[in-house]
């Protein structure tokens, strides 16, 4: 390619990843909205169990134990002190695709769910492009308590909570995990390496927390969408590690038209 022609591709790449999942070409919708969508998707729905199911209905079931006998009250660390309420996570008892973030922040710790503020706005849109739905993927984090002024989860809060994490997994049983930011892909990898490094590629996570014991589930690490929204420019690298996603669970990207 020549210089004009590479400057072109790249730009043009830049420009699909905005319309993709850029927060201000594709806002969330809110409560009912007849519009017709701008960009028809080609309805390429993840073939997951519904939620009628016997398998999901004992999922929701077990959730709903480990979530109200054991975290709702849960006092391991000191991050019970300063929470307004647990953040369990939401989405398919049964979903072949798993979102693993970090902590609840100010939103989250104040509606009791995972992703809903700014950086869940950047998520839902990043899902959508993956021609998915909140619904048929499930959405969760690392820590079920909000850390004071978001900061960073200590290690010691980490190995409190990440049980809950891995109990979750093991319920849902994903075919696909995907590990929003560093202390998730460093939690659920045992890795202390950077989510520049391990980012971009499959990484086998083993569900009985015993590396080679058990199968194996693929593992994407990606960038957060909290630091996509601080670095758009990398948000490129993010849909990349996405698509990889989707050809993994055989989904088709939607119609660009
Ligand atoms: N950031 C996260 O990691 N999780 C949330 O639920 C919200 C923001
Ligand atoms: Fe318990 Fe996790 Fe909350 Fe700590 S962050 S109190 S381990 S639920």
């Amino acid at each position: 390619m020549t210089p004009p022609d590479e400057l072109r591709s790249s730009l043009m790449q830049l420009l699909e990843t905005e319309a993709l999942f850029g927060i201000r070409e594709l806002p969330v919708r809110r409560g009912v909205d007849t519009a017709k969508p701008a960009r028809p998707s080609r309805e390429v729905r993840i073939p997951s169990a519904p939620a009628a199911e016997p398998a999901a209905e004992n999922n929701t079931a077990r959730l709903r134990v480990l979530d109200e006998q054991q975290v709702k009250g849960c006092q391991k660390c000191g991050l019970h002190q300063g929470r307004t309420q647990t953040v369990f996570g939401q989405g398919h008892p049964s979903a072949r695709l798993v979102f693993v973030g970090e902590a609840p922040g100010f939103e989250e710790d104040r509606t009791g769910l995972a992703f809903v503020g700014r950086a869940g706005q950047l998520l839902t849109n990043m899902i959508q492009a993956m021609s998915l739905t909140r619904d048929e993927v499930f959405i969760c984090n690392v820590l079920k308590c909000r850390p004071p002024n978001n900061r960073d989860p200590a290690a010691d809060e980490i190995s409190a909570c990440s049980p809950y994490l891995f109990e979750q997994l093991s319920i849902i049983q994903p075919e696909v995990l995907i590990a929003l930011g560093s202390p998730a892909a460093k939690t659920l990898l045992n890795t202390g390496e950077s989510i520049g490094r391990l980012r971009g590629r499959f990484h086998d996570f083993y569900l009985s927390g015993l590396p080679g014991v058990g199968a194996a589930v693929p593992l994407m690490p990606t960038y957060h969408p909290a630091y996509l929204l601080r670095n758009p420019a990398d948000k490129a690298k993010t849909w990349d590690d996405l698509q990889k996603v989707m050809a993994k669970l055989g989904l088709t990207a939607r119609k660009r038209t």
